[in-house]
């Protein structure tokens, strides 16, 4: 049976398209989802054929409000599997609740170094000469769910945020392919941290 996939998204979207030239039948992208109207995501959605839908947050009361109205956008598509690509919101426990363990997130660092917003920039910041990308299952912490792959990137000298961003990026694309299909014809077993796949 073919997964669904519901891609949330705020940005450019080259992960998703990632998974949208990857989909077969294995797995399918059935909606994308952005908090952002102007995300170019939206747009490779679209021209993918996809549908999509904009739930920005300050269309919400509160912010408990936007994860529930999130959680029946999403939910309305059936999904077999969440991929947060370049999503750049927290998930609240209206959302979460609702899909248990089927959530999972894409990060520019190696976890659990360098987690939220900026995690290429605090990598350079630090001084770091090996980086990476991390895809995970999302709880209700900022990229703290328990980690399903890694891939190490090393920095280069002369390297800004946005140069080696692209690199990990190249990386990170290969990455959450490999692991949405994995998840797609497989499952996983978590204890305690650890994640197994079945
Ligand atoms: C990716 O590097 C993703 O890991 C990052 O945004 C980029 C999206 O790229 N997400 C985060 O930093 C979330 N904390 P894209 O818009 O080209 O797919």
């Amino acid at each position: 049976m073919t997964a669904r996939v519901v891609v949330l998204v705020s940005g450019t979207g080259t992960l998703l398209q990632a998974l949208l030239d990857a989909s077969d039948h294995d797995f399918d992208i059935v909606a994308v989802i952005s908090d952002q109207p102007d995300a170019l995501a939206l747009e490779r959605a679209q021209g993918a054929g996809v549908a999509t839908a904009v739930l920005a947050p300050s269309s919400c009361a509160s912010r408990d409000d936007w994860d529930l109205a999130l959680a029946d956008l999403v939910g309305a598509h059936n999904p077999d599997l969440i991929v947060c690509a370049g999503f750049m919101r927290v998930l609240g426990p209206g959302f979460l609740s609702e899909f248990p363990d089927r959530i999972i997130n894409s990060h520019p660092a190696l976890l659990p170094s360098f987690p939220g917003a900026h995690g290429v920039r605090d990598a350079i910041a630090y001084g770091v000469g090996v980086t990476g990308c991390t895809v995970h299952v999302v709880d209700g912490g900022v990229d703290t769910g328990p980690i399903l792959a890694q891939r190490a990137v090393e920095v280069l000298q002369g390297d800004d945020e946005s140069s080696l961003h692209e690199r990990i990026k190249v990386e990170e694309r290969l990455l959450l392919v490999d692991i949405v299909r994995r998840l797609s014809v497989g499952g996983i077993r978590i204890t305690g941290r650890r994640v197994t796949f079945t």
